[in-house]
Order: C-alpha cells, then structure tokens, then sequence
C-alpha cells in the first residue's frame, strides 16, 4: 500500500500533530522480528492526549463510534502510551506497520512518537506454578481465561531474601518503572518523601467491605497495610507474598497478565511462584451462593433498561434525569445492607426500585425482615417489578411481606422505613430536596442508603462514605443515620 506518511526512523523522536478526534499517521519498517518492537507516544503539553493504533494491513488505522475498529494493537492510556509488540505476537511479521496517533483531546493535539527494538529478557508460560533460582529478574505471563468475573491470585515464596514483585496488564517486562500493581519490599530510599509514599497508596486505598462477601485472605493492592507485610518479610519470617488483583480492577484490561520478580539480594535466591484465576462465584460463602442463584433465576431474563428506556420513550420522560437507569449488583450490596445491621421485623424501603433487584436482594438475605417496600414512577418497570416480586415469592417461605407501590416517590408515604436505599445518582437537587424533607418524619436510628449526598442538615450523620460496584461501575455511597 503507497502512502505519503512520515516514515519513523529508530530511536528517532518525531514530533506530531492532530486536531482532537482525529489521527495523525505514520510508518514504519520492521525487518527483523526476533526483537521486541516499542512504540512510544507521548502528550508535548496539556491540551495533548495522544492514542496508538496500529496495523500491518490497514494503513488507514481508524477506530471509535463513527469508523471501523480495524486496527491489530493498540494502547489508549490517559497521558502518555506505549504499545508492545513481542515476538511470539503471531501477528508480528516483517515489513511495513501503519502507526495511527489518535488525539484524543479536543483542539490541536501535539505529540512525540519514537520507537526501538530491544532483545527481550525470558518470560515464561506460566500455567500454574513454577520454582526455581532466581538470579535478578524472572518474567512470566499468564492468560486470563474469565476477565470481569474472576480475580487474580498471585502467591511468591522466597526461599531465603528479599523479593519485589511487578504486576502489568499489557507491559511484557514490568520493573520499577512501568507496572500496574507491586508488591513486596520496597527500597526504602525510593520513597525519599514519605509524604509521597503515604498519597500514592491514598489512591490504592479503597473501603469497600468487600471482605465480608468474597474472602481475600489475600493482600489486595499495596495498601496501608503493605507495611505491616514489608516488616514481616525484612523480619525474613519468609512468609510469602500474596497478592490479590480483584475482577474489577481487571475487568478492562486485556487477558495477558504479566509479571516481574525481582531479586533484591546480591545471591541468587530460590523461589515459587503461583499464579491462580479464581472465579468469584467460586468464592462466595455457601449460604450467599444459594440466594445468589435465586436471585439469578428471578431476574436473569428482566431487562430493565430496556423497559426504561421504552416506558421514558412512551410516558415522554426521556430528558428527565432521574429516569436514568441503572441497578445495583447482588454480591456488592449484600455488605452495604450489612453495614446497616438489618434487625428482625424492620421495615425496608427502595425509592425508585426498578424492577426490583435491591428489593430481591435485602429480602432474600435478610427474610427476617417484617416488609421489603418500593415504589417506582414507570409504569412498566412497576408492572416487571410487580411480577418479579410474585416470582421470587415462589423461593421464599417464610420471607418478608413485599409491597410495590405506583407513582411518585413524593406522594408515598415511607415514613416507617427502618432503611431506606434511593439510587439517587441522576436525580435532580428538587427530588433530592424533596426527599430529604419527607425524612423528618422518619423515625431516630433510621439509615439511608444514598448514591448523591444530601444537602447540608441536622437530622442525618454521615455514618460511611465507601465506593461500591453497580452495574455501570463502582460509585460513590453513602449511608447515613437520623440522629433525630
Ligand atoms: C437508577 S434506577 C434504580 C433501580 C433500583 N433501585 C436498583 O438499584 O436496582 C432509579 C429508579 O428510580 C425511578 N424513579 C425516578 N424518579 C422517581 C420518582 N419520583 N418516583 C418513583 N420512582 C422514580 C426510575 O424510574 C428508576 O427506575
């Protein structure tokens, strides 16, 4: 294919431009396939975002909601990207590859793109587990068979000494430098301002009670506790590292994971690596699994955005924000219900329930409770809900009294809530407003569960402010309590 694209040279910055939204291109020759080819792009200020794209075939490389995805790589990392293309890539073929610099920012985007070839280190196939001397560094990939729906469990025992461990989602070699998640025992003099130390490991950090549902016993991401685990290890009580990267976290990343152990002693060390992928559903304790499978079988074929979006469509309700729709997820509410110790015979009320899953859900873990309640605008979604509610029914005896009411959430009496949960996230300030002001009647002790906080006031207190996943991703949730 004849192209007039500016013809990269190796280990030669180039610099580019592209007006937002659309790309800049380029070539390159690769003769020699045995090394590994790196493209690197990176933003020159601000207002630049630069994307890669590449493709052996296509030279016009496009990619998004308006052209065709015809590209065989790419890396579309906010700020600067680099893209990988290894030997063992059975794509990776001698000859000539379009390079796509996609601008990712609105407005004139200026970039830098260079690229290099370099001998790659080993890196082996790890199935499960491999053991053996470790002399500095030892690179394994692993595929990943369910992305979304199972976490990764990383085990390394040392022998004897001192080990770090690099974790990437699409690096082949991660090191200090370049990876996704560490772990391990970090050289003290790297962090020179603990400060720095203490802020990186706020952005890791995050209190979801997650724990209660689908057991860890695994060190997640390098957290506060980290620390704890980093003395244990200088303690050479040679405990071994365990390392647990959750389905969220991997969800959008490719299936490859890579990983770089690093020896920190002067002496080889002997090691053993594990590397499992565990589904979470195997992870769930027997008693969640069981309400997890009813909850499955009520809802699995209610579509309910669909039916929102119809209903939004029929009832002329489309521009209205808080006909947003969305619903919560089963395993990741069953700790935010816990945080607010549902008691026997209290009364739970969902303000806007869809089609009725954080109904099914409190009431298939706690039947202890006297009434599981919600009301719901759309008269569809109500109908489904009403439905789905007689099904589940069918799974539970004895179980709470379940009730959905039709109409406004301001026109329904609620006031004998013990708690209350209101997908708030779309709603506007007025529906906000409106709400809180019906909760002075509510009565002292009485929780509620809100994506959007409410404005300031005296009758609730803010008891947790935690992220927790729903079906468009993890949120921000806050349960309050009325003081009053
Ligand atoms: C984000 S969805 C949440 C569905 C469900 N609670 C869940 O989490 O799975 C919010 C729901 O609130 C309903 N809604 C919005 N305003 C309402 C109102 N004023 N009264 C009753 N329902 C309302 C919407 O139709 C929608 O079904």
């Amino acid at each position: 294919m004849e192209t007039n694209y500016p013809l990269l040279e190796l280990e030669k910055t180039t610099i580019g431009t592209a007006e937002g939204n659309t790309f800049a291109y380029f070539i390159l020759n690769i003769e020699d396939t045995s090394k590994m080819l790196t493209i690197i792009a990176e933003p020159c200020n601000e207002e630049s975002d630069p994307d890669i794209y590449v493709s052996r075939t296509t030279s016009q490389v496009t990619q998004g909601d308006f052209y065709i995805d015809n590209y065989m790589w790419k890396s579309t990392n906010i700020g600067p990207d680099k893209l990988q293309i290894h030997p063992e890539d059975g794509e990776f073929k001698p000859g000539i590859y379009y390079i796509g610099i996609y601008a990712y920012k609105p407005g004139l985007n200026t970039f830098s793109v260079v690229y290099n070839q370099e001998s790659i280190p080993e890196s082996l196939d790890l199935k499960e587990s491999s053991e053996g001397l470790l002399e500095k560094w030892k690179y394994f990939k692993f595929r990943i068979e369910n992305p979304g729906e199972s976490r990764i469990e990383i085990t390394v025992s040392p022998g004897y000494g001192y080990l770090q461990l690099y974790v990437s989602t699409n690096l082949y070699y991660p090191n200090e430098d370049e990876h996704t998640w560490s772990s391990g025992v970090y050289v003290v003099n790297r962090l020179t301002d603990p400060e720095d130390f203490v802020m990186e490991l706020g952005n890791y950090f995050d209190p979801d009670p997650y724990d209660e549902i689908i057991k860890r016993n695994f060190t997640r991401k390098p957290g506060l506790m980290e620390l704890d685990k980093m003395v244990k290890i200088v303690d050479k009580t040679q405990e071994p590292l365990r390392f647990c990267i959750d389905t969220d976290d991997w969800k959008y990343s490719n299936q490859m994971c890579y990983v770089g152990i690093k020896n920190l002693e002067d002496e080889p060390v002997s090691f053993k690596i594990t590397l499992r992928e565990v589904l979470e559903e195997n992870l769930l304790t027997g008693m969640i699994a069981e309400k997890l499978d009813i909850f499955k079988r009520v809802f699995d074929k209610v579509e309910g955005s669909s039916i929102s979006q119809n209903e939004r469509k029929r009832m002329k309700v489309s521009g209205k924000s808080e006909f947003t729709y969305g619903e919560i997820d089963f395993v990741h509410m069953a700790p935010v219900f816990g945080l607010c110790k549902p008691q026997a015979g209290e009364v739970f009320w969902d303000l806007g329930c869809g089609v009725g899953k954080c109904m099914g859900a409190i009431a298939l873990l706690y039947p202890e409770l006297k009434r599981v309640s919600g009301v719901e605008y759309l008269d569809k979604l109500y109908e489904a809900c009403s439905s789905t509610m007689n099904h589940l029914k069918t799974f539970m005896s004895p179980g709470p009294e379940i009730e959905v009411k039709h109409g406004s959430m301001l026109e329904v009496d609620w006031s004998d809530a013990d708690i209350l949960f209101s997908s708030s996230i779309c709603f506007p300030n007025e529906l906000i407003d409106g709400i809180l002001e019906k909760c002075h009647s509510l009565k002292k002790g009485a929780k509620f569960i809100t994506l959007k906080s409410f404005p300031e006031n005296n009758i609730f207190e803010v008891k947790y402010s935690i992220r927790v996943k729903m079906t468009w991703g993890k949120t921000g949730v806050y349960v309050l309590e009325k003081i009053v």
